[in-house]
């Protein structure tokens, strides 16, 4: 969800402005997406570099995630809005994190829009945490290394029982990664927009969904050749 602080400094405002707008935008676009059949969204809303801004900016985003928090667990559960995050919760303060924990158990009986929030959040250290998880088990006895797989690694992650990202949303121009889901986003189809996360809504979800439509997906095998694949022998 990039772009809130140069959102904000268009208009001359401080960068906890955009972040509040940027907020606004979670329950649009949280909602376009059930509206579109989308089961699954995560939102990529503060990670583990993010620690390096100022201390007010980094209080505002945990005061924000709270009162996001407390104004619409009851919208959830009246949507079917399934609460979770990624990320190193430990980390967070204890305010933010007991919130979130009420809000992920309240909510947890639902199932039409599985909702993730990545907090504390890097796609590096998700891998770190899965590989420390995984040497406890060979040193435990109860894994053979010979029998690490891929779905080994994927059952390690944060993300365990959620399927890859089909689409990955980029906003505000910015063509780059940025330790996000790393090895979730190996086949994952890329869209970019200069929309600034603030001002991004329903029709700019509407747009990226097209786009994604359009693409042919190949997970790596070869092209289907019209010639051999037509029957007129
Ligand atoms: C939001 O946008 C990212 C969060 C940490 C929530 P930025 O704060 O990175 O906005 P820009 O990049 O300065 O415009
Ligand atoms: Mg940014």
């Amino acid at each position: 969800m990039d772009g809130n602080g140069r959102w904000a400094r268009e208009r001359g405002w401080p960068r906890l402005k955009g972040h509040e707008q940027g907020s606004q935008s979670v329950e649009k676009v949280a909602n376009a997406c059930m509206d579109a059949g989308v089961e699954y969204l995560t939102l990529y809303a503060f990670s583990t570099e993010n620690w390096k801004r100022p201390a007010h900016e980094v209080a505002g985003l945990m005061f924000l995630l709270e009162r996001f928090l407390s104004e619409k667990v009851a919208m959830m559960n009246e949507k079917g809005v399934r609460l979770s995050t990624i990320g190193r919760m430990h980390e967070l303060p204890d305010a933010a994190r007991k919130r979130l924990e009420r809000a992920i158990s309240e909510t947890s009986h639902n199932n039409r829009l599985n909702l993730t929030l990545a907090l504390n959040y890097g796609g590096r250290e998700e891998i770190v945490d899965a590989v420390r998880a995984i040497a406890g088990e060979v040193r435990a006895g109860t894994l053979d290394p010979v029998k690490i797989s891929s779905e080994t690694l994927s059952d390690h992650l944060y993300t365990r029982g959620m399927p890859d990202p089909d689409l990955l949303i980029r906003t505000s121009g910015e063509m780059r990664i940025s330790n996000f889901l790393l090895w979730q986003l190996s086949y994952t189809e890329i869209h970019v927009t200069r929309k600034l996360w603030p001002d991004f809504g329903p029709a700019d979800l509407h747009a990226a969904i097209a786009d994604y439509s359009s693409r042919e997906r190949r997970f790596g095998e070869a092209h289907e050749n019209p010639i051999t694949a037509s029957s007129n022998s």
